[in-house]
C-alpha cells in the first residue's frame, strides 16, 4: 500500500450562478499562461464575471463545468447562433490536463449541441496548440480554413488561427 488516494472521478454538469467566480478564476489562470486561448492577461475580471453570469442564464448559450472531487477543473462554453452553428471554447486547469477532462467536456457538449438543434460545432484554435487540435480531430472536427496573421496580440504580434468544424447532421 502506498497510501496514495486515486484521483477523484471527473463529472460534467451545466454551470450555475454559483460557479461563475471559480470559472472566471480558471480563465484568468489559463489566460496567464499566454499561449493557449484568445483571452489575454490582464483579464477584466468584473466584465468576465458579468458575461459568464449572462451566459449561464442565456437561452442561446451552454456553459459546462467539469468537476473533480467537487472542485471545478475545466469548462466549456457553446454559443448557439440562430443559423444553427454552436461556437465552442474550452479549457482545462493546467494540473488536470491529459486526464480525460477535455474529452468528458466535449462529449457532453456534442450531446447538448445536438439537443439544441445545432447542425455544426465551430471553433478556432492556434496552430501551435497541438493538444487541442489532436483532441478536436479525435472527435471528428475537420480543418475548414486558416486565418493568416489574423489576431493582434497585446505583444503586437499577429497570430494565425485554424478554423475547425464538426458537422452534426
Ligand atoms: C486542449 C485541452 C482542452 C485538452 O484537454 P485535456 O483534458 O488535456 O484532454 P484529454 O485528457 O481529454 O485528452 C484527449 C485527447 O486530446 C489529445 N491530447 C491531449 N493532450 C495532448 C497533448 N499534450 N499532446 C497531444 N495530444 C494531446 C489526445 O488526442 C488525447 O487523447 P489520448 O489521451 O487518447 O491521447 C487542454 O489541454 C487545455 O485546456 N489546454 C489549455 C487551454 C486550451 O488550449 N483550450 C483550447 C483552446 S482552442
Amino acid at each position: 500500500m502506498t497510501g496514495e488516494e486515486p484521483p477523484p472521478a471527473v463529472t460534467v454538469r451545466p454551470a450555475t450562478a454559483t460557479d461563475v467566480d471559480a470559472l472566471v478564476a480558471m480563465l484568468v489562470e489559463v489566460a496567464g499562461e499566454g499561449r493557449w486561448i484568445g483571452t489575454e492577461a490582464p483579464v477584466d475580471v468584473e466584465r468576465r464575471r458579468r458575461r459568464m453570469a449572462a451566459d449561464v442564464d442565456a437561452e442561446d448559450a451552454v456553459v459546462l463545468v467539469a468537476e473533480a472531487g467537487g472542485v471545478p477543473v475545466g469548462q466549456l462554453g457553446l454559443h448557439l447562433a440562430p443559423y444553427g452553428v454552436a461556437d465552442l471554447g474550452m479549457l482545462v486547469a493546467a494540473g488536470w490536463r491529459g486526464r480525460g477532462v477535455g474529452t468528458a467536456l466535449l462529449e457532453e457538449a456534442v450531446r447538448r449541441a445536438r439537443e439544441a438543434g445545432a447542425h455544426k460545432i465551430a471553433l478556432q484554435v492556434w496552430p501551435h496548440n497541438t493538444a487541442a487540435i489532436a483532441l478536436y480531430e479525435r472527435f471528428g472536427f475537420q480543418r475548414e480554413g486558416y486565418l493568416g496573421r489574423h489576431y493582434r496580440r497585446r505583444s503586437g504580434e499577429l497570430w494565425d488561427a485554424v478554423v475547425m468544424g464538426l458537422p452534426l447532421d
